[in-house]
């Protein structure tokens, strides 16, 4: 219907619809489902007793500073300890390559109003996280999806598509949302060399990174593209932005993420958040930074990683016990998510309305694919999550899941169920 306000809506908003799972989030919110849909990190973990002594201590010796606005770039000391952080990594930034965000997403949605022009072209993975194609969509971007398997984006697909002239590449190196993947270190040389070699930019989202329970940490795009490119002006970092945030880490609820760029981006992404918001919250900043500093960071994500890897295997442990032998899925090193195909034939938004029956949810694959894109691949898969749950709460939720997936292969084979008898 339309009223005096839709009328007058911009063409950019037309288009725009509430995310998927957002929606769905509310039917999963009923006390009585267990809920494998949310990207949530674990509550329990957060580190509350430590962000009420960081209030108090912000409160009480610089409340002036802490209720004042700030600068649009920035709690300098938080731009200090991430640029000090990221070096660790290889990632050679000074503070005044970091602009602090509120939240990566709020990141992508500036990267979308820096880089996209209506119609402007964007390589995704297929599939890739459904927050990206929401923020960059509203610019107007077109989609090029390539496909990922068990080793990340499929880069040896990769030339035809940078030959059709994309804007820049988005890609999610470590324990993909919603595919749990991880770009292998020899794909992400080769990402960086293509990268070049077609002059097309990479955003490296990286919010998982650290969250990994296997294996060992694989290098950052970002560094691989200074050292193969030998950039050598002085801390300008060339062809990669990088995308992190502290909701994996410490809360989601800080809204508190950044971006790692050349000074030069730096100072134009600077202009643009400031018609957005003038700056991310100073309270939240100096809270955050309060709360990380003197290592404490680098403890409590290493109480993150034992929590999540234990959900994590008493997911997979799940799935061999309860799943029929027809559905697959990935084994994720690291990240909130894991990854599963259905066996042919059967749809992933039927089976989500015969799962919230046994009470229990997961987001259906199709929402993490490009508007123009592989429906039908993504109508296989689904997304669960494993760090929401403790290990008790998975078994049963997998068990009602597998339950609902026999319901729907017996209906599917054209006998309908095998018979049952009784002795
Ligand atoms: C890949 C990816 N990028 C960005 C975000 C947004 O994170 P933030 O809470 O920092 O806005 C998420 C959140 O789940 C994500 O999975």
């Amino acid at each position: 219907m339309s009223t005096a306000w839709t009328s007058r809506y911009a063409q950019r908003a037309k288009g725009v619809k509430s995310s998927a799972i957002r929606e769905l989030l509310k039917i999963t919110q009923q006390p009585e489902v267990i809920s494998f849909a949310g990207g949530l990190p674990a509550s329990e973990v957060f580190p509350a007793a430590r962000f009420q002594e960081a209030c108090q201590r912000v409160l009480q010796t610089q409340t002036h500073l802490a209720l004042q606005y700030g600068a649009t770039e920035g709690y300098e000391p938080l731009r200090e300890m991430i640029a000090r952080h990221i070096n660790r990594y290889g990632i050679q930034a000074r503070p005044e390559n970091v602009l602090i965000t509120s939240g990566s997403q709020q990141a992508l949605d500036l990267i979308g109003k820096l880089l996209i022009n209506s119609g402007d072209k964007v390589l995704v993975e297929a599939p890739t996280y459904l927050g990206a194609l929401q923020a960059f969509s509203v610019y107007g971007a077109e989609y090029i999806q390539v496909p990922s398997d068990n080793d990340g984006l499929q880069t040896e697909m990769l030339e035809s598509p940078l030959r059709s002239g994309p804007k820049f590449m988005y890609v999610l190196p470590n324990f993909q949302n919603p595919g749990g993947t991880t770009l292998s270190e020899g794909r992400r040389h080769e990402l960086v060399l293509l990268a070049d070699r077609f002059g097309i930019p990479i955003i490296e989202d990286d919010p998982y990174g650290q969250l990994r329970y296997d294996g060992e940490h694989l290098t950052p795009l970002v560094v691989l593209d200074r050292e193969n490119l030998r950039w050598d002006r002085g801390y300008s970092i060339g062809n990669v932005i990088y995308l992190s945030t502290f909701s994996k880490t410490l809360a989601p609820g800080l809204r508190l993420g950044w971006i790692v760029a050349p000074p030069e981006v730096i100072s134009k992404l600077t202009q643009l958040k400031q018609g957005a918001d003038l700056h991310t919250s100073t309270f939240g900043q100096m809270v955050a930074y309060e709360v990380a500093r003197d290592g404490f960071l680098d403890e409590h994500v290493k109480l993150i990683r034992r929590v999540y890897r234990e959900r994590r295997d008493a997911m997979l442990e799940a799935l061999k016990a309860e799943f029929p032998s027809e559905v697959k899925w990935a084994h994720p090193q690291g990240g909130l998510f894991l990854w599963v195909t259905l066996p042919e034939g059967m749809d992933a938004q039927q089976l989500f309305a015969a799962a919230i029956q046994e009470h229990v949810a997961f987001v259906p694959g199709d929402s993490f694919y490009a508007p123009n894109g592989a429906t039908e691949e993504g109508r296989r898969h689904m997304r669960l999550n494993f760090s929401a749950s403790d290990p008790e709460k998975i078994r049963e939720g997998i068990r009602r899941l597998g339950l609902a997936i026999r319901k729907q292969l017996d209906a599917l084979r054209p006998l309908g169920p095998f018979p049952q008898y009784s002795p």
